[in-house]
């Protein structure tokens, strides 16, 4: 057996640690019936974030980073993917605490951003740092519980989900996949998709799910999937899973004028550098 097939066996321990997450989860849910694990999950973070915690996304203490400056790069990864107009109407959906949001608040003209979150918690905390600028800028804010509607009102020609797909639990997975495609209802709207991919489905944290490409894309339909973007492999848990950002478009009688303004990443030869690296410090691992 090669090293990857090796770390991808399923290890007993993981099956441990996965039962423990679900025995958590459902004690929850005794003294909070009917309530999803999105719910659960959001509810830890904030409770960490109010003591003070660090978070590599949330709130204003992340690790290793300034909150203005922590989202730059994922920002420009997108702008890279999509060569995005100023009038262009942006959804940042899963937007948390305006990490990467803040840029798009910036950068497009006014009313353009919509960001909507599972709660207003951590949205308040981006809000504490950016205030002037989203009142200024006329960004939207919101919940996926109290405002889709008006999210698919905003028509938006894009949406972005930076760091959320692999926080969806597969129970909540169908509900995900229908708000992010009601809400880019325009033909040729393009949906940009952050997600972590394995051959085979594997929860590698307590809030963190990997699966194979085909999966998202059939999740998408008729979206159709138009650019790869890969950005990473990693290994967690026994698990070599890849990050991408999946650019999706909602197909079209005529030709938009955002078809015309992607630029598609075709960056195989770093996808397989990385490959190539990663198979050797496993290697030199044995
Ligand atoms: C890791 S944070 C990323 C925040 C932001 N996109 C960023 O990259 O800075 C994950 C976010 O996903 C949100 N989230 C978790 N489950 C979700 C769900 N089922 N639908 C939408 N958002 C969800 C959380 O509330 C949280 O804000």
């Amino acid at each position: 057996m090669n090293s990857i097939a090796k770390a991808n066996t399923f290890s007993a321990s993981t099956v441990d640690q996965n039962d423990l997450y679900d025995r958590e989860f459902h004690e929850w849910l005794k003294s909070n019936p009917g309530g999803v694990f999105s719910q659960y999950s959001v509810q830890d973070t904030v409770n960490k974030l109010n003591k003070g915690g660090k978070h590599h996304t949330l709130g204003g203490n992340l690790y290793g980073a300034e909150w203005s400056t922590g989202g730059i790069s994922f920002f420009k990864r997108l702008r890279r993917l999509a060569d995005i107009p100023r009038y262009a109407r942006i959804c940042d959906y899963g937007c948390g605490s305006l990490r990467i949001g803040i840029h798009f608040i910036k950068q497009q003209n006014s009313g353009c951003y919509y960001g909507l979150d599972v709660t207003r918690d951590f949205i308040e905390q981006g809000v504490e740092f950016a205030g002037d600028v989203v009142q200024n800028r006329c960004a939207k804010l919101g919940t996926i519980g109290n405002d889709l509607e008006s999210a698919v009102k905003f028509d938006a020609d894009l949406l972005f989900a930076a760091n959320i797909v692999c926080h969806i639990h597969p129970e909540e997975a169908e509900t995900f996949y229908a708000n992010i495609k009601k809400i880019v209802h325009r033909p040729n709207g393009i949906i940009l998709l952050h997600v972590v991919e394995h051959p085979f489905m594997v929860r590698y944290q307590k809030s963190g799910w990997a699966w194979p490409l085909d999966f998202y894309d059939k999740k998408m339909r008729p979206f159709r999937r138009v650019g790869t973007d890969f950005m990473k492999p990693f290994h967690k848990a026994g698990y070599f899973m890849n990050g991408y950002v999946l650019v999706y478009e909602r197909p079209a009688k005529s030709v938009s004028i955002l078809k015309n303004l992607i630029h598609l990443v075709k960056d195989k030869y770093r996808e397989q550098k990385y490959h190539k690296k990663l198979r050797l410090q496993a290697r030199n691992k044995d």
